[in-house]
């Protein structure tokens, strides 16, 4: 009898804590948390907006290094932009090191820029650095190369469609070798998006009679093109052996020209498409070394400003804004030559 009795006199105190509970959690919230006022405005918009001015922006612009003459132009692009417009830009050069540039855009956080604008040496490796620029609510926006980052940690990116040049690389050796050929390709940075979505553009697009004998980076730098094209080489007699090259960008370009004239062959004999359409690379197609080069237009500055103050002023933006480009020819080289901005 007692037992039953100590029974109902638990079920009655479990009862009451119970209700007292629920009252507790009914009356509490009734001021609105400060998350609720955040979620209202759109992410990276800055104390400024909807009124921000270029004069109120702070960007951090990481840049992957100094390697080619593309590189250069883009940085001076930045540079110019920022001087034109009136922002404060946070320029690094990271050498090529994604540590590098992993370490300045924590710097950019801390100093709490109002956009940070990320031109990714490789694909891989960014979810860390992006998770803490979101929560810390800095947008950002990843300029030229690609991230394989799921996209909800960036606002946007702006760059070239790394695919659609290779493939129109591709397109050019179908045309030379109808009837087949044995070629070479001089790559970019391992796992960078521009290396990664070229090989797999023109790999896609040639045709199955074109067969790659061999394939080595060169990092997109003309000096370490130079001992791979001595490699290629060694190993493989031009002319006989491949009848063409493909080559990520004009500075490893130029650089193979360096080594097959120093080897005694005649670049023109070969046929060699490279990527960017620098001086350089129309200089190569007036000397008749390259027969083609792929445009990859590194005057991205304009666009990258225009979308951030666009953020900061919590305007709505697309997720991925590709660059118009275009394929250049001997033929009108020597004409075009003296009009290229770089
Ligand atoms: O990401 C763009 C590429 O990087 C350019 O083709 C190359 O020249 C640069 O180094």
């Amino acid at each position: 009898m007692s037992s039953k009795k100590n029974l109902y006199m638990l079920l009655i105190v479990v009862l009451v804590f119970a209700l007292a509970l629920s009252a507790c959690s009914k009356a509490a919230p009734t001021a609105t948390p400060a998350s609720t006022t955040e979620a209202a405005k759109p992410f990276g918009q800055a104390s400024c907006g909807p009124n921000c001015q270029y004069k109120d922006m702070v960007m951090c612009f990481p840049q992957l290094g100094a390697e080619s003459d593309w590189r250069t132009a883009d940085t001076a692009s930045f540079k110019d932009e920022s001087a034109k417009d009136g922002f404060q830009l946070v320029f690094s050069d990271a050498q090529q090191k994604q540590e590098n540039q992993i370490s300045a855009v924590r710097a950019c956080i801390q100093q709490g820029v109002s956009v940070i604008a990320l031109p990714p040496v490789v694909e891989d490796g960014w979810d860390a650095v992006l998770t803490e620029a979101h929560n810390a609510g800095i947008p950002v926006i990843i300029v030229d190369r690609s991230v394989s980052s799921d996209p909800s940690l960036y606002e946007s990116h702006i760059g070239s469609d790394m695919e659609l040049e290779g493939k129109r690389a591709a397109e050019e050796f179908n045309k030379k070798f109808p009837d087949g050929a044995n070629i070479l390709e001089l790559s970019g940075t391992t796992g960078s998006g521009a290396a990664v979505g070229r090989a797999k553009g023109f790999r896609a697009a040639l045709n199955a009679n074109i067969k790659i004998v061999d394939s080595q980076t060169g990092n997109f730098t003309r000096a370490e093109a130079v001992p791979v094209m001595q490699a290629f080489l060694q190993k493989y007699k031009a002319g006989t052996d491949f009848q063409g090259i493909f080559i990520h960008n004009d500075d490893m370009g130029l650089g193979a020209i360096e080594a097959l004239k120093a080897a005694g062959v005649k670049p023109g004999d070969l046929f060699i498409v490279s990527v960017d359409g620098t001086r350089g690379g129309f200089q190569a197609m007036v000397d008749g070394w390259f027969q083609a080069d792929v445009e990859c237009n590194p005057l991205l500055a304009p666009q990258v400003a225009e979308m951030a103050l666009k953020l900061m002023n919590g305007q709505a933006i697309d997720k991925n804004v590709l660059t118009n480009e275009t394929v250049y020819y001997p033929d009108k080289a020597a004409e075009l030559l003296p009009t290229r901005k770089y």
